[in-house]
């Protein structure tokens, strides 16, 4: 079933000029991106995007990360769009994500995890609703 999902390239990936290299990846799979920019997420737009893990130990160093450098926000579709794109992004963890995955491949520690991917249709759409509004 065709879906779409949101993606977004973190500070790190960005930072260490990995763009061209993930997003080749995502079309390499057969995916569309139907959107992309390269900008900053607002504290707003973190808060509703991370609004499941408020008070959690990770959240404030989350938002901050999240909001210390540009990303590369993105509308991406295709056949399950949301398990393939996580597919390709590996473990949360990138110490246990396994080689050949984005996280695998470029990422190190979990606080710099390179790549944000939507885990459910429902998530995707509220997502890119934060993200990209009409
Ligand atoms: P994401 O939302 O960023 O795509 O990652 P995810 O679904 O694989 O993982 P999630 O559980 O939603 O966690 C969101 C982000 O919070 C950071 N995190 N840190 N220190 C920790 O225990 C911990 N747990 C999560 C990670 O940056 C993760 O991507
Ligand atoms: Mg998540």
């Amino acid at each position: 079933m065709t879906q779409r999902t949101y993606l977004m390239l973190k500070p790190d990936a960005v930072a260490n000029r990995h763009i061209g290299e993930i997003v080749a990846r995502i079309e390499r799979v057969g995916l569309t991106i139907e959107r992309l920019e390269l900008t900053r997420v607002t504290p707003e737009q973190a808060q509703a995007n991370y609004a499941e893990h408020q008070g959690k130990t990770f959240y404030d160093g989350l938002i901050s990360y999240i909001t210390s450098g540009p990303v590369v926000k993105m509308v991406v579709s295709g056949p399950d769009a949301v398990a393939v794109a996580r597919k390709l992004m590996g473990a949360t963890n990138p110490k246990e994500a396994l080689p050949g995955t984005i996280r695998g491949d470029f990422g190190l520690v979990m606080d710099a995890n390179v790549i944000h991917g939507s885990d459910s249709p429902e998530s995707a759409e509220r997502e890119i609703g934060i993200f990209f509004p009409a």
